[in-house]
């Protein structure tokens, strides 16, 4: 992988699996870490979300944030997470504190992260998940920054370990 392409996709056969890998990749996470997940209605971006939330300690409840954008959740590190899909306009995310929850020092998870081309930093993990059947999800990791390049090597060679997941490099 070099260093502005680092790439993989990560295949998952039921729910459970995509919260496992989520849960790997939950467990990677730092201070100032940002993953922007795209994908259809129904892809799986809360779910992989619930993972994450359970590898970073977060105790309680993830559900949509539907009132807001975002909901913050504490844990071994505090969790931001963001769903862009009711934002109308860009000019929105400042009033919502968006850029403020990306910088403040925790782990920021952007659903609908594509949704403007305004919210997208400068360094991030991108995860887009596609419906493959019924059951199956694939989940496509493009790091963007040194650090996201790490961490997704480090991701893909968590899930070679587990059960349902297939990672294709
Ligand atoms: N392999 C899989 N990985 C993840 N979810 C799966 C998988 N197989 C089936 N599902 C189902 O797909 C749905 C995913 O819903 P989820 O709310 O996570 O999607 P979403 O991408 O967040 O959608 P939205 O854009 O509405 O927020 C759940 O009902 C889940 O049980
Ligand atoms: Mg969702």
């Amino acid at each position: 992988m070099d260093a502005a392409h680092a790439q993989g996709t990560i295949v998952t056969s039921a729910s459970v699996v995509t919260h496992a890998a989520g849960q790997a990749l939950g467990r990677l996470l730092g201070s100032g870490d940002v993953l922007l997940l795209t994908g259809d209605l129904g892809a799986g971006k809360t779910q992989l979300t619930k993972g994450i939330a359970a590898g970073l300690q977060v105790e309680g409840p993830i559900t949509s944030p539907t009132f807001g954008i975002i909901r913050v959740h504490e844990g071994r590190a505090t969790l931001y997470h963001i769903d862009l899909y009711r934002l109308e306009r860009a000019d929105e995310l400042e009033d919502t504190g968006y850029f403020e929850a990306l910088e403040a020092g925790g782990v920021a998870v952007v659903e609908w992260g594509d949704r403007f081309a305004e919210a997208i930093p400068p360094e991030y993990l991108a995860i887009r998940l596609e419906i493959v059947d019924e059951a199956t999800r694939a989940l496509a990791i493009q790091a963007h920054g040194a650090r996201y390049t790490l961490l997704a090597s480090s991701w893909l060679a968590a899930c070679d370990a587990l059960e349902g997941v297939e990672v294709r490099r």
